[in-house]
C-alpha cells in the first residue's frame, strides 16, 4: 500500500483485529458485569475502537469523548499533553474504562488516568487494542490489552499518518528508511 510515496505493509489483518476485540469485550463483559461503566474514548484514533468494541459490549455503558494532543503532526511524541476536548458527565463514583487505539511512551495515558482520577470515580481501567511496550517511557497501568506489538509506526484502522490512512480496515507498518 502506498501513500505519499511510501510503501506500507499490512501488519495486522481485519480478521486478527475482530478476533482481539472480542477477546476484550469477552473480558470486560466478565468483569463488569452489573455495572455502571463510563468508556472514555480518546479522539481521535480510538474511535473505530470504540465503535467496533461497544457493539459487544452486555453491561450498563455510556460513552463519553476526550481529545488531547500529544503528537501533534510528527511521528514522535512531543512530551507534553493538553486538553482539546473534555469529558461532559459527571464520573465520580462510576465505573470508568478509558479506551485508546494504541500506548507508545504511555504519557497520553498518564496523564488522563491521573486526570480522570483526581474526579472521584469508583475505579479507572485502561483499555487498548495495540500495545507497543517496548516504547514505554512512563510507567502507566493498563488492564486489558488486545495485542502487544513491535516498535514500528502504524497506520489504519483509527490510526493516522498525519490525519491520513485512519479509515484502513487493516494496520499497515511503515516499511523504514522510505
Ligand atoms: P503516547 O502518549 O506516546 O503513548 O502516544 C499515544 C498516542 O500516539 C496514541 O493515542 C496515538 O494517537 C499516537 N500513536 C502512537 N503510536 C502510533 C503509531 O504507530 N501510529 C499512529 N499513531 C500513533
Ligand atoms: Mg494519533
Amino acid at each position: 500500500m502506498l501513500l505519499d510515496d511510501r510503501n506500507f505493509t499490512r501488519y495486522i489483518s481485519k480478521h486478527e483485529i475482530d478476533v482481539a476485540v472480542q477477546d476484550i469485550a469477552q473480558r470486560l463483559n466478565r468483569d463488569y458485569a452489573g455495572k455502571k461503566v463510563v468508556l472514555v474514548t480518546v479522539l481521535k484514533g480510538a474511535f473505530v475502537f470504540a465503535a467496533d468494541l461497544i457493539r459487544h459490549l452486555t453491561f450498563d455503558n455510556e460513552i463519553e469523548f476526550v481529545r488531547l494532543s500529544s503528537y501533534g503532526k510528527g511521528r514522535t511524541s512531543s512530551g507534553t499533553v493538553t486538553v482539546l476536548q473534555d469529558i461532559h458527565t459527571d464520573i465520580r463514583g462510576k465505573h470508568v474504562l478509558i479506551l485508546e487505539e494504541i500506548i507508545d511512551s504511555g504519557r497520553t495515558l498518564k496523564f488522563l488516568r491521573d486526570r480522570l482520577e483526581a474526579s472521584g470515580p469508583e475505579s479507572v481501567e485502561i483499555v487498548t487494542l495495540l500495545d507497543k511496550s517496548a516504547k514505554r517511557v512512563v510507567e502507566v497501568p493498563v488492564k486489558y490489552v488486545g495485542r502487544p506489538i513491535d516498535d514500528q509506526f502504524l497506520v489504519g484502522y483509527g490510526l493516522d499518518l498525519e490525519e491520513r490512512a485512519r479509515n484502513l480496515p487493516d494496520v499497515y507498518y511503515l516499511k523504514y528508511p522510505n
